[in-house]
């Protein structure tokens, strides 16, 4: 038999084959219709760190979470999911692939047409999960956003900020690898918001689940990076000089171009002055 060949290193996978980072883009560039968006980005994502990705409209932060799952292809660069080059892979691989990713899409978009219960469903359905096994995880995932009462409603009978929840309890319904969350707090109001970044940090922190984070709202990651979920008392703290590191970091976007990449206080402190103004 001839010797196993051994896996060649990549930015993605360590020399057994092991994928050290969720996500890594390397020297990723794209343009729409003559417009460089992604102009050369690189940064990495690593297991149970949540990364939050900031900039103005347009900067191009929804584009990097499609790169990410290989619904859109870079011109250039490449971009390593779970050890997995996606800018070459098939779309039989990438459905996999996209299986062990979890979604919340901006403005939540569930099905109206469906129950709650339904569209926390939808990917176990759609993978062919046994029904006593979906009724358990839809539950449990309702439970963990605190919407089990709602499981017979429809989208329309609940309010913006429950909408968002039960998004979030369809994308961690098979506790996926990694989490991309597309502005999840947008349109809600500051109260709501709160709610809404309490659940993923206590998502976060129960599972250490790698997590892409769009934010629109800076103190939104602001709250992530600075927070930890308290099990004991059910709820979100401040972190207050505990021993605690949240594993949050932030990347900002600026021109196409990464202009930050690191922790809360290093863009606490950062004497750049795009950076102190957009902080400010
Ligand atoms: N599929 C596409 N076709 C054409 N232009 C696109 C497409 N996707 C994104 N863009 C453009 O790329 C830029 C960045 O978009 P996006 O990543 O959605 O920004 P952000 O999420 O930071 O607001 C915008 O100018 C947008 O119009
Ligand atoms: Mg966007």
């Amino acid at each position: 038999m001839p010797a196993p060949v051994a896996p060649a290193e990549s930015p993605g996978r360590t020399t057994d084959g092991q994928p050290q980072s969720a996500i890594v883009l390397e020297d990723v560039s794209i343009s729409f219709e003559g417009n460089t968006v992604l102009d050369g980005i690189s940064f990495s994502l690593e297991r149970g760190e949540t990364k939050a990705l900031l900039g103005v409209a347009g900067a191009g932060k929804s584009t990097i979470l499609k790169l990410t799952m290989g619904l859109v292809k870079p011109d250039h660069g490449n971009i390593w999911v779970l050890g997995q080059e996606v800018s070459a892979m098939k779309e039989e691989d990438l459905f996999e692939l996209r299986r062990k990713l979890g979604m919340v899409f901006q403005e939540s978009a569930l099905f109206d047409s469906l129950t709650v219960r339904d569209n926390v469903a939808y990917r176990l359905i759609e993978e062919g999960v046994p029904e006593d096994k979906i009724q358990k995880r839809v539950e449990e995932a309702l439970r963990f956003v605190e919407l089990e009462h709602t499981l017979n409603m429809f989208p329309g009978e609940l309010s913006g900020g429950m909408r968002r929840r039960v998004a979030i309890a369809r994308a961690i319904v098979d506790q996926p690898e990694i989490l991309l969350y597309d502005s999840p707090t947008g349109g809600l109001d500051p109260v709501t918001s709160t709610t809404i970044i309490e659940l993923i940090v206590k998502q976060r922190d129960v599972y250490h689940t790698s997590s892409l984070l769009v934010s629109h709202r800076l103190q939104d990651a602001f709250t992530m990076a600075t927070h930890y979920f308290d099990r004991s008392k059910n709820r979100m703290v401040p972190v207050n000089g505990a021993p605690i590191d949240t594993r949050t970091s932030f990347l900002v976007l600026r021109d196409g171009k990464v202009i930050f990449d690191g922790s809360a206080h290093e863009l606490a402190t950062s004497r750049d002055e795009y950076i102190r103004e957009y902080i400010s």
